[in-house]
């Protein structure tokens, strides 16, 4: 019997409303073909996420926000709060991905307080870590991760049946056709797995490796021990290659 294993799929900026709504429909009518053992979530922009979420919902497709603001409510021109996400349909939130931390200067204090939004929106949050190249080649990927896990963690207790995932992203990974070797990927996850029984005790955080993953390398990710799934970019933003993600998921 295959494990479960899940695709999550961040689309992103790259498709405009009516483009996103298009792909929405298009992978719906594949929905005979989905195997039961992948659990599939779909981050759309913001503007589609309601209208092609209910397309993708009705065939067992969740939807999640790629950002959320940590107030509920408020002059905060621009934003969207965790519980409007929730109030549209959302299962999922990315929080921390690093296009966030490294473009637009999100800080391990913003992303600490998202994750207590997410937490009280019963949203399940999809917490993104990883090290830049420089980070890496000084031999400080370790220290990143934790450093990024602890402080996502910060004095937040995590009730124990609360959904949790956390997806390791290498920078250099995302979008370069540079993908981490699964080995490596594999050690990454086993450390995490390891800090997040201290941080979150009680919960069994699924984990995502993210970056470059492809049709042809999906599985070397999955058949990792510690690896539960693959949150994917450029590649789940058309249909072939989508299908074709899905359908190398054994
Ligand atoms: P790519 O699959 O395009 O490398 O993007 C990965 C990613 O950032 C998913 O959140």
């Amino acid at each position: 019997m295959s494990k479960q294993s899940y695709f999550f799929a961040n689309w992103k900026m790259y498709l405009d409303f009516d483009e996103a709504n298009i792909l929405a429909n298009a992978i719906a009518a594949e929905h005979k073909k989905f195997p039961d053992h992948v659990k599939m979530a779909i981050f759309p922009n913001a503007l589609s996420l309601y209208s092609a979420g209910q397309v993708l919902n009705d065939v067992g497709i969740a939807v999640g926000g790629q950002n959320v603001f940590w107030e509920d409510k408020g002059g905060y021109t621009g934003e969207i709060s965790a519980t409007m996400y929730k109030a549209a349909g959302c299962e999922y939130a990315l929080v921390g991905h690093s296009e966030r931390r490294h473009q637009f200067h999100e800080t391990n204090h913003e992303v600490r307080q998202k994750m207590q939004a997410i937490l009280e929106a019963g949203l399940t949050p999809v917490l993104c870590v990883g090290e830049t190249k420089e980070e890496r080649v000084a031999g400080k990927t370790d220290e990143v991760i934790e450093t990024q896990l602890r402080s996502a963690f910060h004095e937040l207790s995590w009730p124990a049946e609360k959904g949790l995932i956390v997806a390791y992203e290498p920078v250099w990974a995302i979008g370069t056709g540079e993908a981490c070797d699964p080995n490596e990927a594999e050690r990454l996850h086993a450390l995490m797995k390891k800090m997040l029984n201290e941080l979150a005790p009680g919960t069994l955080p699924i984990l995502l490796y993210g970056g470059s993953v492809r049709p042809e390398n999906v599985f070397d990710y999955l058949k990792q021990p510690d690896i539960n799934g693959v949150l994917v970019g450029g590649a789940a933003t058309k249909l072939e290659s989508f299908m074709s993600i899905l359908s190398n998921i054994k």
